[in-house]
């Protein structure tokens, strides 16, 4: 089922919770909606369920307009972190409630009922379990029971919104990689919440990045990490640094020099430059290069995290260095970012990849992801 969001706002009593939200989801695919916490994205799923209604704007599943019809009539399947299973029935009663309480009409045989729970419990994994109760089973048990309930009513659409936020980071990034492979078996039409980045990034065929009830980028996880659009994309996926610049003629200033980074389709002015701590390479000399002291260092992993002051207004950055080097508090240091991006103080941001600093490479404006 296709999914078509057209230009929703919703106002809760004067706030904005969303801001003109425009969203093409295809059949099969799975979304992540991901932001911080209140940037709109329970807001977006439950407008999309039908458990809320639009300020303005229109939901279409397939060619249908859904935005008036209700719950039942949307016929999507929901997960939600709390959402609680019905304790006082069995792991096979709360698969099959979708459909037991359809009328009549539209209620298959009890029979068929039981083979279609049996056959979702086999999905996830828990034949075996079918008649134990909601409080003898793990955390990671009742999601996949919650899984196999919303899937049992064959939604049009399946919503999931931070569907294993309470769990533990081992049980989530397996369950996780699980929810993918059961995706790809059922070819559902998935849209999954999250603030995680990771998890957005591992699982997701679209990230769709909220910030404050805008949708700031979409696209796939790559083109949202190699090409992030906006300051805030740029800092809230994936570890970043920054440093205020300016442009001059195309040239890239920190404070008063210039550090062997050019913009040519920068506008004159003040401007924000962005580089991944990983993306750098350690220069000798620095004629036009970023320079600093060593403040502070630390092992994460396989390298070392080096926090550098940079000029006399101080500004701090981080950058990833392997293990062996020798960077040691208040030892001077310069460095060179090997992709870096621009993003003028007011305006459109530029986009910019893998320059060499001997020569000038033509960056190109990327106008904001169309909403
Ligand atoms: N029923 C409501 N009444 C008033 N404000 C709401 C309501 N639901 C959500 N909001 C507000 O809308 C914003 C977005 O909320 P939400 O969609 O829950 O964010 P998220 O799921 O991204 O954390 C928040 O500022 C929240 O306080
Ligand atoms: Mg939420």
């Amino acid at each position: 089922m296709e999914l078509a969001i057209r230009n929703v706002t919703k106002i809760f009593d004067g706030f904005t919770a969303l801001d003109n939200i425009s969203l093409n989801v295809r059949s099969g695919e799975l979304i992540a909606l991901l932001g911080p916490s209140g940037s709109g994205k329970t807001t977006l799923l439950r407008l999309i369920a039908g458990l809320d209604f639009l300020t303005s704007g229109q939901i279409l599943f397939g060619d249908e307009d859904a935005s008036a019809k209700s719950v039942q009539e949307r016929n999507v399947g929901f997960v939600f972190q709390h959402y609680a299973l019905f304790r006082h029935m069995t792991v096979l009663e709360n698969v099959s409630f979708g459909l037991k309480i359809r009328p009549a009409r539209s209620r298959p045989p009890a029979a068929e009922i039981r083979r279609r729970a049996l056959e979702l419990l086999d999905l996830v994994q828990l034949t075996g379990l079918e008649n134990r109760y909601p409080n003898q089973l793990s955390g990671g048990q009742r999601q996949r029971v919650a899984l196999a309930r919303a899937l049992c009513i064959e939604p049009r659409v399946l919503l999931l919104d931070e569907p294993f936020g309470a769990l533990d980071a081992q049980v989530r990034r397996e369950l996780r990689r699980w929810l993918r492979e059961i995706h790809d078996a059922t070819g559902h039409t998935s849209i999954f919440v999250t603030h995680d980045q990771e998890e957005a990034l591992e699982l997701a065929d679209r990230v769709v990045v909220m910030n404050k009830g805008r949708l700031e980028q979409i696209g796939t996880p790559d083109e949202i990490y190699d090409n992030p659009v906006s300051p805030f994309v740029f800092s809230f996926i994936g570890e970043s640094s920054s440093l205020p610049v300016k442009i001059t003629n195309g040239q890239v200033w920190l404070q008063d020099r210039t550090i062997g980074l050019t913009e040519p389709n920068a506008p004159d002015g003040p401007a924000t430059l962005f580089f991944r701590p990983h993306d750098i390479e350690i220069v000798d000399g620095c004629g036009g290069c970023i320079a600093g002291t060593v403040v502070a260092s630390r092992r994460v992993a396989g390298t070392k995290h080096v926090e550098i002051e940079i000029g006399a207004e101080q500004h701090r950055v981080e950058i990833e260095l392997p293990v062996e080097h020798p960077a040691a508090t208040r030892s001077r240091i310069a460095f060179r970012p090997k992709k870096w991006k621009v993003f003028p103080a007011s305006g459109e941001p530029l986009y910019h990849t893998a320059p060499a600093p001997a020569e000038t490479h033509p960056a190109t404006m990327l106008g904001r992801v169309a909403v």
